[in-house]
Order: C-alpha cells, then structure tokens, then sequence
C-alpha cells in the first residue's frame, strides 16, 4: 500500500466546490494536505457515468473518495471501485442533513442507526484494503448526551473504523437548511477532545468553524488531525502554509502568482479537452484574498471565464490586471508612507505569459497525467459573479 503524509490536515469534502479542478489547484498549495472527492452517491456509481464521477488525476493524491449511501452490499461495490481507481481512502458519509440525502437514507440521519452504519463499513472494510473512514457529526435532533454520540463511534469501530472525522455541532434534520446546519447548532469541541482521550487507538478529526493555521495548530493539541472546509475555499492561501507549520517541509510554490502561474499548462490541458474555462477558474478566485488587486482578479474572471470559447488569456489579462491594480495600491501607499512592495505582487511592468512561468516550473512538469478526463464531478453552473466568494455568506 502506498504511504501518505498522516492527516493532520484535510481539507473538507465540499459538493460542488471540490471538485477535481479545484483540488488540483489546492494540491499545488500543499503537498501533505488531504483532499476529498465531494459526495458521490452510490446510486450515480453504480448507474451513471462511473469515469466522470470517479476520475482523478494522480498529482492530486492523497485524495479520499466521499460515499453516500446505506446499503452495505452498494457501499463495498462503490468502495472497491474507487480503490481500484487508486483512492488513498473511502471515506462514508454520515453527516450531510439534506432533504434529498435523508429520502435516501443516507447522511446524518444514518446518526440514529448505528448498527446500520457498522453493517456498511464492514462491508467496505472487507472489500478493499484502502482506509475506510467515517465523516459524521456529534448527534441529530434530540441526541443531547456524550454518551450517544460516544456509543455510535464504539458501534462503527467495532465493524472495523479507525479514523472519525467529526464536524463538532450536531445536525438538526428539520427545519434547519444544510447551510443553517453549518453554522447555527453549537460547535461542542470538548466533545471530540474527550473522545480522543478516552479512545486514544482511534485516528480523531476535528471539523467545524476552523478558521487560521493557529487555531489549528491549538486543536492538534488535544486530537490528531483537522480538517478545514469553507475556510480554504475562501482564503485558499491558508494552505500554503500547512506544509511548512503542520508538516516540517517547504511549501511547494513561493507565492500566490507561482500558483496561478502553475495552473496555466493544467487550464490549457483542460481546455484542449473540452473542460469550460469557469469550471476551473471559479475555484481560483480566492487566490489573491486580502492582497492588492484581488477584486481586478476576482472581477475579471467572474465577468469573462464563463463566455463561450473563453480562453486561457481570459487568466493572464486577470493576472495582468491584478497586477497593474497592486502596483497602483502599492504606489498609492508608497506616496503615503514611503513604503514600496505589494506583498507578492510583482513591482515590474506586467509581465507577459512566459515570464509568468517560476523558476524551477515547467509547462511540461505541471501537465495534467495522460489520461486524466476533462469533466468535473460538479454539474455545470453560471460562474458569473460568485457570490459566495464577493459576500462571504458561508
Ligand atoms: C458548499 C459545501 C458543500 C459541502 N458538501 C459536503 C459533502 O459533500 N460531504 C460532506 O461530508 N460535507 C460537506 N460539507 C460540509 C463540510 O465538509 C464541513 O463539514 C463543514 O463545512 C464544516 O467545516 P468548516 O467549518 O471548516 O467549513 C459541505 C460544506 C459546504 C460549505
């Protein structure tokens, strides 16, 4: 079996948002990091168009496939073949609270059955010889106590579970959005620090309301790994640092233009494939979070990425832009202070695509693996003006 880093960092499952181009990109922001598949139900494994929902490229390893379902014989056939594909880990998930998840009778609401739940994993577990993980929540509903939450982690650990990654709230099933399920129930840390000590042999995650590297880091104190979701989405930069403060290692690119940069020769392969330009960009918007010139770059992308035919130029005209807003704050601000500089924003005239490339990168070492498919697992949606990432509403 092949060894991955430990998973003291992951980043969350996420439908819709971690799709395969957008944990490409974040794999070029850290080596060790754990990425996950979004949901993928057992149903569209099993019947729909199995390339598209479970390809992968190999440079995003390690990479861990989300399952829905309920049906141990469904759950070991999904499981079987996502390791046979070269997943690092089968993760089940039990803690999604959407009315579609709950008719299928899988999710959170799988909280209440245990015994269902071990059935599954037990099934996976003799299936394949790949990590089967669970991702659940600490109750739903009217579970209030320790000790229930507690009883299911023993229950599933039994069917052979060693890893948990806990989202610390629980899931209310009614009336409560899945959005409302993010953020409204309390966030019970001491709960899963308490089962990490009084089960120290299982592998424990801590999910949930994880916003910086130092709360993390304070977290890894008392459980083994955490794992950050809408976070890095929105601030993807965060993960920069993961490798150098979590790991001990270098991080792989210098600054956030080398990554943009390191997605070019990616985004071209893409798109000889057929891959729309939105489809990756969207997930790119982030990027330049918080620095000068982001919004030029959050705008031109919004604004472009989703015409037909949008090309690769539709990123260097929003790196050059971003760029030329940048030195227009940084001379603003040097007019103020005397400062010079702009972060990693480039001082120079901007630069053509060429002189983007970093030293050490080449177009050839960042194409994506012959064979890799052109499609995400997410449908395709408008891209325009992204909400989420302009109005920070998650
Ligand atoms: C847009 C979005 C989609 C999500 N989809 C999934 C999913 O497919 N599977 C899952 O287990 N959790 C899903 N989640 C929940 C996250 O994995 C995570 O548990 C939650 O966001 C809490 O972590 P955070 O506070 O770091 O974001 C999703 C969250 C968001 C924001």
């Amino acid at each position: 079996m092949t060894e991955y880093p430990p998973r003291r960092f992951s980043v969350a499952p996420m439908l819709d948002w971690t799709d395969r181009h957008c944990r490409y990109f974040l794999r070029l922001l850290s080596c060790n990091s754990w990425l996950y598949t979004e949901m993928v139900t057992t149903g569209a494994i099993l019947h729909g168009d199995r390339e598209r929902l479970l390809g992968f490229d190999p440079a995003e390893q390690p990479v861990a496939l989300q399952l829905g379902g309920s049906e141990p014989g469904e759950l070991a056939q999904c499981a079987h073949f996502g390791a046979e594909r070269g997943y690092a880990e089968v993760n089940l998930n039990v803690g999604c609270p959407s009315d579609r998840v709950q008719s299928g009778r899988f999710g959170a609401c799988l909280m209440a059955e245990p015994a269902r739940v071990a059935e599954g994993v037990a099934a996976m577990v003799a299936a394949v010889d790949i990590p089967v993980t669970v991702k659940c929540r600490i109750g739903i509903d009217e579970q209030e106590d320790y000790a229930t939450f507690a009883a299911f982690i023993d229950t599933v650990a039994a069917a052979g579970c060693r890893t948990f990654i806990i989202h610390a709230r629980k899931a209310w099933l009614q009336g409560l959005s899945p959005k409302e399920n993010r953020d409204i129930p309390p966030l019970r840390y001491d709960w899963v620090y308490r089962l990490k000590a009084e089960r120290p042999g299982l592998e424990i995650i801590l999910n949930g309301g994880i916003r910086s590297l130092d709360e993390a880091e304070a977290h890894l104190l008392q459980v083994d790994g955490v794992m950050l979701g809408r976070e890095v989405y929105h601030d993807p930069w965060l993960l920069a640092e993961v490798d150098g403060r979590l790991y001990g290692e270098e991080r792989p690119l210098d600054d956030r233009l080398a990554v943009a940069q390191a997605m070019l020769p990616y985004i071209e392969g893409q798109l000889a494939q057929g891959t729309h330009l939105k489809h990756m960009t969207r997930h790119m918007l982030g990027l330049f979070q918080g620095q000068p010139g982001a919004r030029a770059w959050r705008r031109h992308l919004s604004e472009n990425a989703h015409r037909p035919g949008a090309s690769l130029r539709v990123v260097e005209v929003a790196l050059e832009k971003m760029a030329a807003a940048g030195r227009n704050a940084a001379d603003f601000s040097a007019t103020r202070s005397g400062a010079t500089g702009a972060g990693d924003v480039p001082s120079d005239p901007a630069p053509g695509r060429r002189e983007y490339i970093p030293v050490g990168l080449t177009a050839a070492s960042l194409r994506p693996t012959p064979g890799s498919r052109s499609e995400g697992t997410s449908p395709a949606g408008p891209v325009v003006l992204d909400n989420e990432m302009l109005v920070r509403n998650e």
